[in-house]
């Protein structure tokens, strides 16, 4: 399975911070927001990611995430002109996926959780050996700015709404999706909706409509961190500060994950932490090589 993150878009609703500087650059706490989505797919093991973003802002994701290597990984990278919308990534990216199954994570989309891993393998497993969607459920108190499932009464989906005045459910749908090969030709199909883009609810609804979509509810215990408002900014720093500190642990140390995936060895966690040990994320980073290697020598 490959990886896309789409980490363009204009950020109007985030102006003037987001003027000179795209939205999933900004900093959350100690990282830049980007990093979080790369970690969800490097979570689900996946190692080849499409980045897409704006013309103006190729250059600092290059600079940012290189060729992947560094991480054990291949990052490729192309450009949306315009925010068309979010399925216009399979339109762009169809040539990287080549028709093999895919995530698509949004750049501005943080999750973080204990089940998360064993949510997001579960979701791939599905894809990868029954095909269809699988897209993920999750309570919110106010969904009207996201997309929003409708069940009937028997709880089976019957539907997907983008940005409902009047929503069916208080579940939305996270930037998280999983897609089997067909995704590239749905996509192809679909027209820019009344405010004039190419939604990703149109993909979701495709696939439920041929009977092959699966929305999966996410519980309580997995905190799915909104990056859509200055205030909803200092909140997530907040909350990656707040598990960070007390627990020791880091949310989205991409080298970590690499380790922790195979994707790298130790000595190579060890020279990316030496690059890096100015800062605390960088120590973070020498403290798992020291005590992989202290378990070794043990
Ligand atoms: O966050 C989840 C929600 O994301 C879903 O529930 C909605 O169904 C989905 O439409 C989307 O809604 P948003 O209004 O939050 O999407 P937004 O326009 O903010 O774009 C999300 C990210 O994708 C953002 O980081 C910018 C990037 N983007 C967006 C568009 C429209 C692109 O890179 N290109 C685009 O064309």
């Amino acid at each position: 399975m490959k990886g896309i993150v789409l980490a363009g878009g204009s950020g109007t609703r985030l102006h003037p911070i987001t003027k000179a500087v795209n939205k999933q650059l900004l900093p959350i706490y100690d990282k830049p927001l980007i990093y979080y989505p790369i970690s969800v797919l490097m979570l689900a093991g996946i190692r080849q990611v499409l980045i897409i973003t704006n013309p103006s802002d190729l250059t600092s994701y290059k600079t940012l995430l290189g060729d992947g290597s560094d991480l054990g990984m291949e990052i490729e990278y192309a450009v949306q002109e315009k925010p068309r919308g979010l399925a216009d990534a399979f339109v762009i990216g169809r040539e990287f996926l080549a028709g093999e199954s895919c995530a698509l994570v949004l750049g501005d989309n943080l999750f973080h959780g204990q089940s998360l891993s064993k949510v997001i393998n579960s979701a791939k497993c599905s894809v990868e050996q029954q095909g269809g969607a699988v897209v993920f459920g999750y309570p919110v108190k106010d969904p009207r700015a996201f997309g929003v499932v409708e069940f009937d009464s028997r709880n089976r989906v019957i539907g997907i709404e983008e940005k409902p005045q009047f929503p069916k459910s208080n579940y939305a749908v996270p930037g998280l999706y999983f897609y089997d090969g067909q995704v590239a030709d749905i996509a192809a199909e679909v027209k820019p909706s009344a405010r004039g883009e190419l939604e990703i609810t149109s993909v979701n609804s495709a696939y439920l409509n041929r009977g092959e979509l699966s929305v999966e509810l996410m519980g309580r215990g997995m905190a799915w961190l909104d990056t859509g408002t200055p205030t909803g900014l200092l909140k997530a720093a907040e909350y990656v500060e707040a598990v960070q500190s007390r627990q020791g642990y880091y949310v989205a140390c991409l080298e970590e994950i690499a380790y922790r995936q195979g994707f790298i060895d130790c000595s190579h966690l060890r020279r990316l932490g030496e690059k890096l040990k100015k800062t605390d994320y960088g120590k973070y980073i020498l403290s798992i090589a020291d005590e992989v290697e202290r378990v070794n020598r043990a």
